[in-house]
Parts: C-alpha cells; structure tokens; sequence
C-alpha cells in the first residue's frame, strides 16, 4: 500500500484553518501536521491544540517563534527604517517569511512533501509565504486550500458540523484581524468604505488619543549598534522590550495608523494599523541616526529603508537582493548606539533628548555661546567657490530666458 502523504498546514487555530484541516485530510487524502507558530498573538494555546487534533490533524505541533521573530525580521527592519509607504511598519509582512521558514524546516522533519497555508487568493500573504517556500524549497508542492475553495463562514461552520466538529466559533468579528508582536491589523467591514472613519472598535492595542487622560510618561531606549537593548537603563530582551513599549504606548494612545496601501496583486486596501512599539522604537533609531550618521548616509539609508520595504512587504525576503542590501544597512549601524528619552503622551512619541558616544553632534561647533571653535570668517571663502557655479550662470543663461510659471517667482525688474 502507498503511504498516505503528508502535508505541514501553518496552523492559527481560527476558523478558516481548522477547516483546512478537514477538507485536505478528507477531500485531498493528506495526512496534516497542523504548525501553529507563534509570532505573539494571544489565541490560547490548549484551544489549538484540541481544536486541531479535533479537525484532524496526525499532530499539532506549536513553536514559539516570537524572539526570532523580533531579533532576525523586525529589528533588522527597524535598523533599515523600513516602514512601507511612509506609514506601515510591516507587521505582517516580516512574520511570513519567517513562517515559511519553519513550514519548510518541520516539512522536511516530519518528511511530509507539501506545505499548505489559509491565505486567499486577493491578499499579499499568498505571495509571501509561496515565494518563501518556493525559493528555500522548491521541491515541496504548495496547497493553498481556502484560494481553492472560498467558503463563507457560515458554510465552513456547516461544513465542520456535519463532520462531527461542533466549535463554538462565536460572533464574526466585525473586521479582519492580523496580530504580531511589531503589530495589529484591521481591514473589511465598515472600513472597506474609505470616507468612513474608523468606528472604536476597530482599535484594540490602544487608548483614543483624544481622550487618553494618563499623565505623560519618559521613556529611555538604549541602542547598541542599531538595535534596542535597554529600557530605561535595565537590559531586556527582545520579547520583554516589545511587549513593555506595546502596553506603555497603547496606554497613551501611541500607534494608530489609517492607511490606503497598494497591494501587491494591484489591489488598493483600507488598512488600520495599532503598532504602539514599532512606531515609538522607529521614532528613537531615526533620532539616533541623526545624532550619529552623516548628512550623506542618512540621505541614502533613507532610500535604502524605502527599498527594504518594498522588498519586505512584496515577499522578497529571501533573495541576494535583501542580503546586499542587508549588508549596506549592517554597516550603517557600526556608530549606531546611545541613548534617546521620549515623552509619550495624548498619540505622539516626542523624542526630548539624545546622546550617543560616537555622535557626530560637535557643541563647540554649533553653539551661539562662549566657546565656539567655528571659524566664521572661514564662511565667507566658502560661499564665494560655493556660489560660483550659479553666478556664472546667472550671467549667461538665466537673465531672459525663464519660463512662465518661473517669472512670478523672481525679483522685479528681470521677469
Ligand atoms: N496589509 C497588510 C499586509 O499585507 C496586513 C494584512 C493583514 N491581514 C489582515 N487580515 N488584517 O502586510
């Protein structure tokens, strides 16, 4: 007799996977290990694990994966300041490839030859998880049951019931939700009409801004070489920090983002981000940057960071083009290191004081006091080369030849 093959289904416990489960046990004759990873999402762990052996599943197996999480995909993106279209610090987006990792590492222990996930067909997760797969793996066939499908939640639940599988799944949420530990998400519903605002129960992580009434509160990070490491002087680890700068954040009301985001697939989408520790953390690494990094570098790094987000969001994580530009960041952040003091309060991370061993920030040059070492007669042979350029031709070009739109602009007597 053939063995029955065997498939690893990323696993969250949730309707849609559960499903999943059953139908590609009972529809597609394979035997599933349900893999539930846990980037810090607060569904409990003993509800998975019977959920899933109840649809079926040969095992769950359940991996904590939230310090990889944060030190190998959201602090290097943090590093990179890789926020995608100015607004969304990639919550999502970073925790797929690592998901696609595992699903390929446990495929390979369990010797299953298939890996499956619950995305659909419309979303950016397809992508990111099948082009994780495909490259660490390529061998291993992909099924992807619910872009298959496409069954509404009532005929899942039915579905479920008529194999024995009575859950109570409870009301649908009004939204759809995706959590990790660098953020949450919410899209559909009321949200999908952009004028709409967004109603309070969209938000979860934090307190209203307009209404928070907490006195503000001081916070001090401390960098070491691009990445945070201390909370107000006290080591902590990765997990500890972020959980800490989440829940202080939240409280003040630190996080919200409503954005309209293109995806991937061409698809424009409404999204409501809460992501009270990345954006407080993004907020202190790029006041360190600017106390320890040249006017040169940050312009750069600045496109680079666009790129890298790009590049994160478009599920391109495993690919030569992330290592090169991985290795340009890694060297940026050598003087990385100091300390920024942020007062969180009413919505706003404000940052109120830096310092930095290795800043580049001079006090003897910049002060209006006593003490100024900047030789200001110096300025005057500096602007006369720096200038020439442009009087030469001023000179010979300009005077005459401007365009419409340009002589408003320009003193009178030479439009
Ligand atoms: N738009 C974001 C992304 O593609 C988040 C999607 C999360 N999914 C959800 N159902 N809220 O990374």
């Amino acid at each position: 007799m053939e063995p029955v093959p065997k498939l690893v289904l990323a696993y969250s416990g949730g309707l849609d996977t559960t499903t999943a489960i059953k139908w590609l046990s009972l529809e597609r004759g394979w035997e599933v290990v349900a893999l539930n990873i846990d980037v810090g999402k607060s569904r409990e762990q003993p509800v998975i694990e019977s959920r899933g052996v109840a649809a079926g599943a040969v095992s769950v197996r359940i991996i904590d994966a939230r310090d990889d999480f944060l030190r190998y995909f959201a602090f290097p993106a943090l590093a990179a300041g890789a926020i995608y279209q100015d607004a969304y610090p990639l919550a999502t987006a970073l925790a797929r490839p690592l998901m696609a990792k595992l699903l390929v590492d446990v495929a390979h222990e369990e010797g299953a030859t298939a890996v499956a996930h619950g995305c659909t067909g419309k979303g950016n997760d397809q992508v990111r998880f099948d082009v994780g797969v495909q490259t660490l793996d390529p061998g291993l066939e992909i099924v992807a049951p619910t872009r298959e499908y496409a069954m509404a939640r009532e005929t899942q639940i039915e579905y479920l019931k008529e194999h024995g599988i009575d859950i109570p799944w409870g009301q649908k949420g009004p939204y759809s939700i995706d959590e990790n530990m660098w953020g949450r998400s919410a899209e559909a519903g009321v949200l999908e009409d952009p004028w709409v605002e967004p109603p309070a129960d969209a938000y979860e992580w934090t307190a209203d801004p307009e209404t928070v009434s907490l006195a503000p509160e001081y916070v001090e990070i401390e960098f070491d070489r691009g990445m945070p490491v201390r909370l107000d002087g006290a080591e902590l680890g990765a997990i500890a920090l972020v959980e800490r700068l989440n829940e202080l954040g939240g409280a003040h009301g630190i996080g919200r983002l409503d954005q309209i985001e293109d995806r991937l697939v061409g698809i424009k989408s409404r999204e409501i981000y809460e992501a009270p520790a990345a954006i407080i953390l993004h907020t202190a690494h790029r006041a360190l940057e600017a106390m320890t990094l040249s006017k040169n570098q940050l312009r750069l790094k600045k496109q680079i960071g666009v790129e890298y987000s790009e590049l994160i969001y478009n599920g391109l994580w495993f690919s030569a083009h992330h290592q090169d530009i991985a290795a340009y960041v890694g060297s940026t952040q050598r003087h990385v290191s100091g300390v920024i003091r942020l007062r969180l309060g009413r919505g706003r991370a404000t940052v109120v004081g830096r310092k930095a061993p290795d800043s580049l920030y001079d006090h003897a040059l910049a002060t209006y006091d006593k003490g100024d070492t900047y030789d200001q007669a110096a300025a005057v042979g500096f602007i006369n080369i720096w200038g020439l350029q442009t009087r030469v031709q001023a000179r010979k070009q300009l005077l005459g030849s401007l365009p419409e739109t340009l002589k408003i602009a320009m003193p009178r007597g030479q439009e």
